[in-house]
């Protein structure tokens, strides 16, 4: 079942309030934010590092983070006028811990090309964005040895993130007798969200109200969406005149079939759009999204799907090993009080 949004409240009102005085308040606000960000031990780190302890608790994702990012939106708003958010897909991170030795030896393109997203870190710091969002598949296969892995990387992002599931942070292997069974995305499902959950993270459908803007961070792992998520959609419909949608598997639109078919004619579409949520787009969110986040493909894409809807589909973090002609790479978001930028970075 999709569970109910993670916070909402009349913020929005209070920043529309706050609009009337505006240049005043900007000023005391740039002159206090700045003297504050500059200290050795400012507000903001402390927020940051508050989170990260709470990670190693098991209670960064769900009693920090929300607040914790709500605080940086108001204070972005009022001191810049602007939110940054850093978004990336698809580390397919292998431990070198893994006990499955012959399995990651198969999958050494992606097992050994984790210092590439350390490299894509590098640009993030740069980039300094205030927030973080992961568009899934943190690992190339659920066990505990790779979500620690994938863990330790993403704990070394300059601010704090969020995730939503891919398939691969679901799907895991079976020790038996004679063999090792693989387990598909729904039959590994539960398993590996308790496992997430160890480590404090939340994969379940969310929204985040930032009070200029409203984020879905939506669960499409199975190729489609949680039961319950249609009523879910309906209860945010016109929480916020912007709001950006956040997920793993393209939408099953004609415009992204005929997209990835046209870069890789191989493509199975019952595997690589939300095949098992058809409806999504039509009855849930063309009216309601403005620009929608997708991974899994592993390779980029843009699409102007209707009048008002831009679809983005990321390349990986990683850059593949056998792929080098495709590095690793991220989109930014720069959202401002009127405008949306967003570009792409890469190694
Ligand atoms: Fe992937």
């Amino acid at each position: 079942m999709a569970k109910p949004e993670i916070s909402a409240s009349g913020h929005s009102i209070f920043i529309f309030q706050l609009q009337l005085y505006k240049p005043v308040i900007i000023k005391v606000f740039e002159a206090i934010i700045c003297s504050v960000l500059l200290s050795p031990y400012n507000f903001y780190h402390r927020l940051v590092e508050r989170a990260r302890r709470g990670a190693q608790q098991g209670l960064c994702q769900m009693v920090y983070l929300p607040f914790i990012v709500k605080v940086i939106s108001v204070i972005s708003s009022l001191a810049r006028c602007l939110m940054k958010i850093a978004v990336f897909t698809d580390l397919h991170s292998i431990s070198p811990q893994e006990r499955l030795t012959g399995q990651r030896e198969k999958r050494s393109f992606f097992a050994d090309s984790w210092p590439s997203f350390r490299n894509l870190n590098g640009l993030l710091q740069q980039e300094a964005p205030d927030l973080a969002i992961c568009l899934g598949d943190m690992v190339d296969w659920y066990s505990d040895e790779n979500r620690d892995f994938a863990l330790e990387l993403l704990n070394q992002l300059p601010c704090p993130w969020l995730a939503v599931p891919g398939n691969h942070d679901y799907e895991s292997y079976a020790y038996e007798t004679d063999r090792v069974r693989s387990i598909s995305a729904v039959e590994g499902y539960e398993a590996a969200v308790k496992g997430w959950k160890e480590r404090g993270i939340e994969l379940h459908n969310r929204y985040l109200d930032l009070g200029h803007t409203g984020l879905v961070l939506l669960d499409s792992a199975r190729s489609g969406v949680p039961e319950g998520t249609k009523e879910w959609l309906g209860e945010l419909k016109n929480r916020h005149s912007r709001q950006l949608l956040f997920t793993h598997v393209p939408l099953d639109v004609p415009e992204t079939r005929e997209y990835i078919l046209s870069v890789d004619s191989k493509r199975n579409l019952n595997k690589y759009v939300q095949s098992h949520s058809p409806w999504l787009f039509q009855d849930g969110l063309q009216e309601e999204m403005n620009h929608i986040f997708t991974g899994h493909l592993h390779f980029p894409g843009d699409l102007q799907v209707s009048d008002t809807v831009r679809m983005h589909m990321l390349g990986m973090a990683i850059t593949d090993l056998r792929r080098p002609e495709r590095p690793a790479s991220a989109c930014i978001i720069e959202l401002e009080h009127d405008a949306i930028e967003i570009r792409r970075i890469s190694l």
